[in-house]
């Protein structure tokens, strides 16, 4: 009875004294305007899967706090407390505070206003993999348990990743789906694996219950991975999903900024000619093969890829339904990486052409289209380990 309202009493004063000392500190306080920190929304940063908390989406927020954070058995209030006692929100101030005042509001002016364009995108691309999700569609199915036995061979068939990932810090980035983060789990690897789509992700989330892996789940558009610490990761892995982001150099100087200098950044890409060109065969009597395919969009645009009609089992491989796809050019690919401070140490086009294949299918014309390509790439920078390219920060694309 008499510690309730001393409790009050206290309660109150730190109240007022924690709005007294925000008002004089935040420059923020007086200005409507004033963007607040994006936080990320931590699904499942821990390893008793009893516990994780519902999926549910992110929402756009006046002044572009797009994402809430969640952590697990808890409500939005103390994930918020927890966030900024967390290493997810280390000062438990507005990230953006850092930058003198007028940089930092001309950054979040800027960052709203891509926020707001790629909201639509962002909504769009996670519908459209909840729904594949739903659908079973092969792109969301999880490892194996054959491809789990030995996870290597399945993870690095290029020899990429050395003899051992055991103990690295890996992130799995745009990998939902209970594949990646699997099997780097399997190989011995501290995995975090990060998506845009809460129906991937699940799969994540249960794999990693059945199998009792421990694995951190993040749901955030790899635009945007503010929640890591600098130098975090000592491999940052990521299947084909550059294309669905607008502009690759994001993603990019994400990655540059939680890599550890040293360490490796494989991706995968749809290539650009594999997008420029027609799903479908058509006759034509130019070619020894009686058919070809075409090119039916500009090399240079900044809008997405039209999508295709076409119902063939080859389009279904080739573009996602209901996605929003963008072109990215071998410059942007290519020389992006290199400008954002990354060494390409190699780079292959995996082979989906087949000899007899029948006309029209997936791998009748990748042999004539390589649909993907993939890249491995340095990071630059301290600790100096750039591998084999025997430390030169020159890059060199090799080809296979
Ligand atoms: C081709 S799937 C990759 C994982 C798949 N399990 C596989 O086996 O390759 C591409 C993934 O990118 C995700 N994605 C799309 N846009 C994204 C974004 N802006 N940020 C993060 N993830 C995104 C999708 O939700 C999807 O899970």
């Amino acid at each position: 009875m008499i510690r309730l309202p001393f409790r009050l009493q206290s309660g109150a004063i730190w109240q007022c004294l924690s709005i007294a000392v925000r008002f004089r500190s935040s420059p923020h306080v007086n200005d409507r305007e004033a963007p607040r920190v994006v936080t990320p929304r931590v699904l499942c940063p821990i390893s008793d899967p009893m516990h994780w908390p519902q999926v549910k989406f992110p929402r756009s927020g006046k002044n572009g706090n797009r994402i809430m954070p969640i952590e697990a058995n808890s409500t939005t209030k103390s994930a918020l407390t927890y966030t900024r006692n967390s290493r997810f929100g280390r000062t438990g101030q507005p990230k953006t505070e850092r930058y003198g005042r007028q940089k930092k509001f001309a950054v979040n002016r800027k960052k709203q206003s891509v926020n707001r364009k790629n909201d639509e995108i962002l909504r769009t691309n996670r519908r459209a993999y909840d729904a594949m999700a739903d659908a079973k569609n092969p792109l969301c199915q999880p490892a194996t348990q054959s491809e789990l036995s030995d996870p290597m061979a399945t993870i690095d068939s290029t020899g990429w990743l050395g003899e051992s990932i055991v103990g690295a810090r890996v992130l799995c980035l745009a990998a939902g789906g209970g594949r990646h983060s699997a099997l780097y789990s399997a190989a011995g690897a501290d995995v975090t694996v990060v998506d845009l789509s809460p129906a991937m992700l699940e799969l994540d989330r249960q794999v990693a219950a059945e199998r009792r892996f421990k694995v951190r789940i993040i749901e955030t558009s790899m635009e945007d991975l503010s929640m890591f610490r600098p130098a975090e990761f000592d491999i940052v892995v990521q299947p084909v999903s550059t294309c669905y982001v607008p502009d690759i150099r994001v993603v990019y100087e994400q990655v540059a900024r939680v890599l550890r200098g040293g360490g490796v950044y494989t991706s995968q890409h749809k290539s650009p000619v594999s997008l420029q060109a027609s799903l479908d065969p058509a006759p034509d009597n130019r070619s020894p093969s009686g058919v070809s395919y075409g090119l039916l969009h500009p090399y240079y645009r900044d809008s997405p890829v039209p999508a295709s009609p076409s119902p063939s089992t080859a389009a279904g491989r080739l573009r996602e339904s209901g996605a929003i796809e963008f072109l990215h050019r071998w410059e942007q690919m290519i020389g992006g990486l290199c400008r954002s401070g990354f060494a390409i140490e190699d780079l292959v086009e995996p082979v989906h052409a087949k000899r007899d294949s029948e006309t029209g299918s997936f791998a009748h014309r990748a042999q004539f289209i390589a649909p993907y390509v993939r890249i491995k790439a340095r990071r630059l920078g301290d600790p100096p380990s750039l591998g084999e390219n025997g430390g030169s920060t020159k890059t060199a694309i090799l080809m296979p």
